[in-house]
């Protein structure tokens, strides 16, 4: 691996699904090592970008690369944390088989789990916290810590870049604290995280850089050059109902 490559390069990148583009003409560079914060209104794009990287989504124009290489080839090192709402909470599956699933794609599909693998599960649960509920069933758990056992399932796959849509959505406090450990916690062993993000209040606290996103890159930077009023107002139009002493992180975000 080539250290001096961005983790995540994405250039000039359009995604349509339709006649308007979700995604239209969108470059930026990620280093490895940093906690990417991604912002903007609902709809603007946000999850495209995410499935871009994923190469889940085929461009229409423009190129997306990991570490110098083609999103599709680099798909084994990317670890995934999908919005909440796309998981199918009736399956029954245990809160250890959720994490273990993190390890089927290390190895051949004949051969059982190691008792390495099984090392790896439990130490990323015991990590966010879910390790006293290793054999719940996944529907059993409260929307907070169905989050925090996927996010389990992500850090047992391992992988340089760790994507995650919207994690802290509709959590506990007890969650959104476990989850923001962990990913100080993952990005101090090196590792790129980007994590969708819906509440500008604590987007400065958390993330290193934000991308704020509405079709176009409308800034990419620290937070306190992205998180500029005008920037904002221009971005969130009328969504951004109460809008107060931004500067020092104490807004609230309450349009989405
Ligand atoms: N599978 C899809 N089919 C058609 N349109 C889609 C699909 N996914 C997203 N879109 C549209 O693309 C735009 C961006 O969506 P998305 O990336 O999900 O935004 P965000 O995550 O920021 O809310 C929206 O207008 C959305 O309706
Ligand atoms: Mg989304």
């Amino acid at each position: 691996m080539n250290q001096s490559l961005p983790a995540i390069e994405v250039k000039n990148l359009t995604v349509s699904y339709g006649p308007v583009p979700a995604l239209l003409d969108v470059s930026l560079a990620i280093d490895a090592g940093q906690l990417i914060g991604i912002i903007g209104p609902n709809g603007s794009g946000k999850s495209t970008l995410i499935k871009s990287l994923l190469g889940f989504v085929k461009p229409d124009f423009g190129d997306v690369l990991l570490f110098g290489e083609d999103a599709e080839k680099a798909k084994g090192r990317v670890a995934y944390v999908p919005q909440r709402g796309s998981v199918d909470w009736d399956f029954p599956i245990t809160v250890r088989e959720v994490a273990l699933m993190g390890r089927y794609g290390k190895q051949s599909w004949w051969k059982e789990l190691s008792a390495e693998d099984r090392d790896i599960a439990d130490h990323a649960l015991e990590q966010v916290r879910m390790g006293d509920f290793r054999n719940r069933q996944i529907g059993q758990l409260s929307g907070g810590q169905q989050q925090r056992v996927f996010m389990a399932r992500a850090i047992a796959q391992g992988g340089d870049i760790l994507l995650l849509d919207e994690p802290f959505a509709g959590v506990d406090a007890a969650t959104e604290k476990a989850i923001l450990d962990v990913l100080e916690s993952t990005r101090e062993t090196g590792r790129t995280l980007v994590v969708v993000h819906h509440d500008l209040a604590t987007a400065s606290e958390y993330f290193d850089s934000l991308v704020l996103l509405k079709q176009r890159l409308f800034a990419y930077g620290p937070p306190e050059h992205v998180l500029h009023p005008e920037l904002l107002s221009e971005v969130y139009e009328g969504t951004l109902r109460i809008f107060a002493n931004l500067q020092s992180g104490r807004s609230r975000e309450v349009g989405q």
